[in-house]
């Protein structure tokens, strides 16, 4: 074979590489080169992890085509490179990239304990305590564009960041001073629902407000909510409705008309507050019970029962968060 170091001089200025083989192999460019197609797919693999790591400062991606002439089998070999730039690069360059949250897992927030919950054991374990200023942390969420979780410190009104070993930053300070917030949940356009602050990484309009304002809330207790793509343009919750005998009532907040509305009522399951809700994109919002620690599954769009799906922690002061493009719990 030949001698890969002689390909390398045009690599050292090149950067971020978002490119498999298997992708080379499908471009176009690659396929014109007809019978040297097999030559192709043996030399460009490893060129494309050497490399990986180097920087490329240009802002839009780029192809490149090498060609040489190999005397000892009298052929040709092509190399096909093709770059784009980081995706995270202009924003994002500091540690907490490395600290992603493993998204398997549900997080509850107890007041300043961060856990990670297995939803389908019931298991809890601790991340870390008294994180960030040490003031109670509510409105947890996860943000499936960065893999971190968002959340409100009351302190000091602040948006702050968690990473996977708990440690936290300040986003921003909240443009409202609303006490009271405690529910929270980011949809995949990186929106942090309580009042649609926006989280998407890079955005103009990031950590802004969006929009505010006064629902009504059909009266019932509800004490989180959860984004699922397959759901629609809808937040899901399952309330506690506080009249005597009504149970819970499956609900969904519009985010376009930004109106409640009930998708089923359960007279006779619950009948506490449902502190923590977590959600997997296959339809199905967990909500934890306060009160007995029991987690519930709930069919967003009603119609098939809800199941008690594990024994979780008892607890108050909480929220609760997951990766809703996760499917295995
Ligand atoms: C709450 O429960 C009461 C009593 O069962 C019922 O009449 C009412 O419709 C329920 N409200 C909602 C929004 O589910
Ligand atoms: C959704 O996924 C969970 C976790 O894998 C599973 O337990 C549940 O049965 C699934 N629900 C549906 C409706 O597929």
């Amino acid at each position: 074979m030949k001698n890969r170091a002689t390909m390398t001089p045009t690599l050292n200025f090149l950067a971020f590489l978002a490119l498999s083989s298997v992708k080379v192999l499908a471009n176009p460019t690659a396929a014109l080169l007809g019978d040297l197609l097999d030559i192709v797919s043996l030399d460009v693999a490893p060129l494309i992890t050497e490399v990986v790591t180097t920087t490329y400062p240009a802002s839009t991606p780029t192809t490149y085509t090498t060609s040489t002439y190999d005397t000892s089998c009298q052929c040709h070999y092509s190399t096909i490179f093709w770059w784009t730039p980081h995706p995270h690069h202009s924003y994002e360059p500091h540690p907490y990239q490395r600290r992603r949250l493993p998204h398997q897992y549900g997080y509850l927030i107890q007041a300043v304990t961060l856990y990670q919950v297995d939803l389908s054991t019931g298991g809890v374990s601790v991340v870390k305590d008294h994180l960030g200023d040490d003031t109670t942390i509510n409105a947890m969420a996860y943000n499936t564009l960065d893999n971190f979780l968002y959340a409100r410190q009351r302190g000091n009104n602040e948006l702050i960041r968690i990473s996977s070993d708990g440690t936290t930053e300040v986003v921003t300070t909240f443009p409202d001073n609303n006490n009271n917030v405690n529910i929270g949940d980011i949809d995949t356009d990186g929106n942090y629902w309580y009042a649609g602050m926006d989280l998407k990484p890079g955005s103009a309009t990031y950590g802004t407000l969006i929009d505010s304002g006064k629902v009504d809330n059909l009266g019932l207790s509800i004490a989180d909510w959860a984004y699922l793509p397959v759901g629609g343009p809808y937040l899901y919750s399952a309330a506690h409705n506080t009249t005597a005998g009504g149970g819970t009532t499956l609900i969904r907040f519009s985010l376009e008309t930004k109106t409640y509305g009930v998708v089923q009522r359960y007279p006779n399951i619950g009948g506490h507050t449902w502190g923590a809700m977590y959600a997997i994109n296959n339809g199905t919002l967990y909500a934890s019970d306060n009160t007995n620690g029991e987690i519930w599954a709930f069919p967003i769009e009603g119609g098939s029962r809800p199941y008690l799906a594990s024994q979780g922690p008892i607890s108050g002061q909480n929220d609760g968060a997951r990766c809703v493009l996760n499917l295995d719990v």
